[in-house]
């Protein structure tokens, strides 16, 4: 099991999901297991993050463990050591590797060279911790997701991406309003259409959200495409999410979003401090979502 990790949703199946839930909801009702306890977990974050850091360093200590953070600029890892060393050296003192960086193929040789579990925290391609979170935050709210509408309005990014997987994972519909040129990552695309998802790519963010039970955005601009936030703007703005957006959504519809947001541009202010907003729900489920994959993954 030493090499078991959390890289993409892409890895799971659903009785792996209905544990990491059955335990969330565990933890989030009574509190966590000390299952790390004298256990050192390392985080390593090549990118900013808030919520994702604070949620896991908590986690971890609540599992009665201990986290490191090593960011590039407070290890060798700036200086140039390669990152299969890097990787090989955690493994000798650490039970597990959380990591956040740019391509994904950065965290696939950190599994590769790690002979402890790594989990994802956001790479270029994929955020699978937010979006298994998010779908939990949406199973409490709705019950079984299967089979009802799912919209995501904005950049074809990472979050985009892992609800094409989620998708797969769930059986919900979702249809994607976004501008030519934005679209998600095909492969990805490719993989649920062809297990039969009913996923559409829109340009109309009315139609996406159309009976929908959930919408969803993100920022236009993701971490290392700040050079591109002026052109974006521009081409994203009939993308915001609105009050005529979540007008077109089911009456009970929630409105999510990963965070940081940008008010006034991918959501207004409305949306995002509205009642159908869950953002903060959201947020909140992140820590206990993540002591459960911690759990079943660095305890062993
Ligand atoms: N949603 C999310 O991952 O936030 P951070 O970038 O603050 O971790
Ligand atoms: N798509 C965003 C998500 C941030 C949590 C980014 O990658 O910057």
């Amino acid at each position: 099991m030493k090499k078991r990790g959390f890289l993409s949703m892409q890895g799971l199946d659903r009785d792996q999901i209905w544990d990491i839930f059955e335990k969330a909801k565990t933890f989030k009702e009574k509190g966590p297991a000390k299952s790390l306890q004298d256990k050192t977990i390392v985080l390593v974050f090549e990118k900013a993050s808030t919520r994702t850091r604070l949620s896991f360093e908590t986690g971890i200590s609540r599992l009665g463990g201990h986290p490191i953070v090593l960011t590039p600029g407070s290890s060798q890892m700036s200086r140039g050591e390669p990152l299969k060393d890097t990787a090989r050296i955690l493994s000798l003192y650490c039970s597990g590797i959380v990591m956040r960086t740019f391509e994904h193929e950065r965290i696939e040789e950190m599994a590769s060279w790690a002979e402890i579990p790594v989990i994802n925290a956001l790479t270029d391609l994929v955020h699978p911790c937010q979006v298994i979170s998010d779908c939990f935050t949406l199973s409490e709210r709705f019950g079984s997701i299967k089979n009802k509408k799912i919209a995501w309005i904005g950049d074809g990014n990472n979050m985009a991406n892992s609800w094409i997987n989620a998708a797969v994972l769930f059986g919900f519909d979702l249809d994607i309003a976004c501008p030519k040129g934005y679209e998600p990552d095909r492969m990805t695309l490719d993989r649920a259409i062809n297990k039969g998802l009913k996923i559409r790519i829109l340009d109309d963010p009315i139609e996406a959200a159309r009976n929908a039970i959930c919408v969803n955005t993100d920022v236009w601009a993701s971490m290392g495409q700040e050079d591109e936030h002026a052109l974006r703007a521009g081409i994203f703005s009939p993308f915001q999410v609105n009050e005529g957006v979540m007008e077109a959504a089911d009456d009970c519809a929630v409105f999510m979003h990963c965070l940081p947001a940008h008010r006034g541009q991918e959501v207004t202010q409305q949306v995002l401090e509205g009642e159908q907003s869950i953002i903060w729900e959201q947020a909140k489920n992140r820590l206990y979502v993540q002591e459960a994959i911690m759990d079943i993954l660095f305890s062993e």
